[in-house]
């Protein structure tokens, strides 16, 4: 088997999981987040060091207040926790996505947990929080017309390098959870060539059978191109 360098997932399906049992629908964004380090650590074993987790998209402002809160409290209160232990396994914290327009409390959390990591060596988490795939390569080309200096032959090349990905592999296999054949506006450009697998487990629900499977359908696309 050969292990894909770089994993995507959708984390979809936590508000499902929580109906499911009963549960208020921020309960199931607990048990989301709180099951990503185990999700993590399923991928190191099984020879994975960059992961990507689609956790905010810039469209999902327009959910709920009670909700759109939640998560914005969960990642101002408990993503230094997870980032220590990040530190601790010597892996760097990527943030993709827009940060000016999250409160200051939030920006800070996250500045805090790129610089803490940034010269970790063993593994990547990219964490894509106030994101969206088309606004990334927008904000990208932006920039590149501000700095207005890209010729016709490095303009791909330096269009990658404005992305929040840069200098990281692209995705090799984005899995997705909670049933949907969906891309939903996540990693377009990483993913250009990327395999879809896509689950029907809740994220809060995703095993190490689900991870396997989807290394195997990437090995079985991979000998035939
Ligand atoms: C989709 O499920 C999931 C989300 C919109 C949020 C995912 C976020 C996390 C798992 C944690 C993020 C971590 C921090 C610290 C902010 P859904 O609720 O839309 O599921 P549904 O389709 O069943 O309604």
């Amino acid at each position: 088997m050969i292990a894909p360098k770089h994993i995507a997932f959708i984390m979809d399906g936590n508000g499902r999981w929580a109906t499911k049992q009963g549960l208020p629908r921020s309960a199931g964004h607990k048990a989301g987040y709180e099951h990503i380090p185990d999700v993590l650590k399923m991928c190191q074993e099984l020879g994975v060091n960059v992961i990507s987790c689609y956790a905010w998209s810039t469209e999902n402002w327009g959910r709920p207040e009670k909700e759109t809160t939640f998560l914005l409290r969960a990642l101002e209160n408990h993503l230094p926790r997870f980032v220590k232990e990040l530190h601790d396994r010597d892996i760097r914290f990527v943030h993709s996505g827009f940060r000016d327009d999250l409160t200051a409390k939030a920006q800070k959390r996250l500045n805090e947990a790129v610089t803490l990591t940034e010269n970790n060596q063993s593994g990547v988490f990219n964490f894509a929080y106030n994101y969206g795939g088309r606004a990334e390569i927008l904000h990208a080309a932006r920039q590149l017309l501000a700095e207005g200096n890209a010729s016709h032959e490095t303009l791909e090349q330096k269009l990658e390098a404005h992305l929040w990905t840069a200098g990281l592999p692209d995705v090799d296999l984005v899995i997705r959870t909670g049933g949907d054949l969906r891309l939903s506006n996540f990693m377009l450009w990483q993913s250009a060539y990327a395999c879809l697998h896509v689950v029907g487990n809740y994220w809060p629900a995703i095993t190490r059978e689900d991870i396997e499977a989807g290394i195997a359908y990437f090995n079985e696309v991979m000998v035939r191109v």
